[in-house]
């Protein structure tokens, strides 16, 4: 699924000499797209995150909308949204996302969970990608239990069972050592030439490597970079 940005920016609160907000996006356009792995690179403070929030619909812009299939997800009404982002999209954010009084599998199950997709087919994926990331023998474990690695593997496992056509991933290799770096961004960019949507948001310079489309986050501005 295609995700078109237009116009959008988002200004925050802050005082200096000249006025009281700064943009933390500027005004700009922007199209994610099918089947290529996008990845936006930046200084912290540059807005990445502020950036991949407006169009995975979790903050509303300040100007412009993000419309897929024709229609603008800040148009929708709040249920509307939530069911749309539940049924098309996937977000691993930068800070912790583990439900801690769930296991890790239950942690892993949790989208399927939601969308009532709770079934062989999902739980036949979630063993495999479990496997594949080395966290089977922590799949009874409390989230509290996991290193800083190990809730990145287990939040991106999340994301991936119930198959999002768009997937956000916000520094998914933080914590992560080069071995689980690159298994890491080869899985999302295996995942994006299927046919699925991905913006990948880092400062991970190997990332550049594995990018079908690079950008660079520069004072609120994305801007074209050669991957
Ligand atoms: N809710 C907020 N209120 C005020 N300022 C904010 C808010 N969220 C972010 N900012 C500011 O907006 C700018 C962009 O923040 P953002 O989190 O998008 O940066 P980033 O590029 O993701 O950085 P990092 O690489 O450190 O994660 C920063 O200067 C930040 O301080
Ligand atoms: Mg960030």
């Amino acid at each position: 699924m295609k995700l078109q940005a237009q116009n959008i920016s988002k200004r925050f609160f802050r005082q200096n000499r000249n006025s009281n907000y700064f943009y933390a996006v500027q005004p700009c356009d922007f199209d994610l797209e099918e089947g290529a792995l996008t990845v936006i690179m930046g200084r912290s403070g540059s807005g990445k995150t502020t950036f991949m929030s407006l169009l995975a619909g979790l903050l509303p812009p300040d100007s412009g909308g993000v419309f897929a299939e024709g229609k603008n997800l800040y148009t929708m009404k709040d249920k509307a949204l939530s069911a749309f982002r539940a049924a098309h999209l996937a977000v691993v954010p930068q800070g912790r996302a583990a439900l801690d009084t769930l296991s890790v599998w239950e942690n892993v199950m949790l989208n399927a969970r939601i969308l009532r997709r709770e079934n062989e087919e999902t739980a036949g994926k979630a063993k495999e990608l479990l496997d594949r990331f080395g966290m089977t023998p922590l799949k009874d474990a409390r989230p509290r239990e996991l290193s800083g690695g190990e809730l990145r593997r287990m939040t991106l496992c999340r994301a991936l069972v119930t198959e999002p056509e768009i997937l956000f991933c916000d520094e998914p290799t933080g914590d992560l050592d080069e071995e689980n770096t690159r298994l890491v961004l080869e899985t999302l960019r295996d995942y994006a030439h299927a046919g699925h949507s991905v913006l990948l948001v880092t400062h991970e310079p190997e990332a550049a490597a594995y990018a079908d489309r690079l950008l660079k986050m520069k004072e609120g501005l994305p801007e074209a970079s050669d991957p």
